[in-house]
């Protein structure tokens, strides 16, 4: 198959064809996802909920998300793989976000990287995608300002649209290739959506987006805890897991297994 690139998402958007995007951190799950025709992975820094167990993306770092998106990026053969830049590996200033960016890159072998912030981030995403990396932009809500923002709260609602839009316009001038709106109004990510040359990933932003993207454990019914009104869950993969462990602890304990059929 032949691997997707920036220009897929440009080529998507004026064409109107839906961009499809699913978190993934590891090896399994990349090359499932890429079989089914997923454009673009991200090895998220919701990590840190679904693979580590932290409270929040905060604590997780630079050295834990390598060896993720190394795994995601080794198992696609067309999906293009964005590595997600976490809290403290970019607020310095535009040096420190580089550097962050090289190592994903040469590291990895991730396609791109995402990091959040609008205008507070212009000058990041500048460099990084001066030194050749294509850079997905994140606006609206960001998790890793939750408490800036005061909570788990939608953006871009009254007022805050003007916020949204000039974060919009901010990383589309410093050169991002695509950018994801989570949990903003529908309506409001219309608008960033018309605004923009560039093509909008929603994560809780409605229907009028280029794209769309979920964390694939909350998709898939894999997370156990909340999950966020906008996800609709595809599968119940824990309760199929909860079921099949309580089967097979009950088939050893009356020794239905192993038979001989699994012995040597
Ligand atoms: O880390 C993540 O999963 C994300 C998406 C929800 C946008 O950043
Ligand atoms: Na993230």
């Amino acid at each position: 198959p032949k691997r997707v690139r920036t220009r897929h998402f440009q080529n998507a958007k004026r064409e109107g064809i839906k961009i499809t995007g699913l978190t993934s951190y590891d090896a399994l799950t990349a090359r499932i996802f890429d079989e089914a025709g997923i454009d673009f992975l991200l090895v998220g820094d919701s990590a840190a909920n679904n693979v580590l167990g932290y409270e929040t993306t905060l604590p997780v770092t630079l050295d834990e998300l390598i060896p993720l998106t190394r795994a995601v990026a080794g198992a696609v053969q067309r999906a293009f793989v964005v590595a997600d830049m976490p809290f403290g590996s970019y607020e310095n200033g535009p040096d420190e976000a580089l550097r962050t960016a090289i190592r994903f890159m040469k590291e990895t072998g991730a396609h791109a990287v995402k990091l959040e912030g609008g205008e507070r981030s212009h000058k990041q995403i500048r460099r990084v995608v001066g030194a050749g990396i294509p850079v997905m932009a994140h606006i609206g809500y960001t998790p890793q300002s939750e408490h800036g923002l005061g909570g788990h709260i939608i953006q871009g609602r009254g007022e805050g649209i003007k916020q949204l839009l000039a974060d919009a316009e901010a990383v589309q001038d410093a050169g991002a290739f695509a950018v994801v709106l989570e949990m903003v109004p529908a309506d409001a990510a219309r608008q960033v959506t018309e605004l923009l040359e560039i093509p909008t990933i929603s994560v809780g932003g409605g229907p009028h987006c280029d794209g769309q993207l979920l964390v694939w454990t909350d998709w898939a019914g894999l997370t156990t805890g909340r999950i966020p009104k906008f996800v609709k869950q595809y599968a119940n993969l824990a309760g199929v897991l909860r079921e099949a462990a309580t089967e097979w602890r009950a088939d050893v304990a009356s020794g239905a297994y192993p038979t001989e059929e699994h012995s040597y």
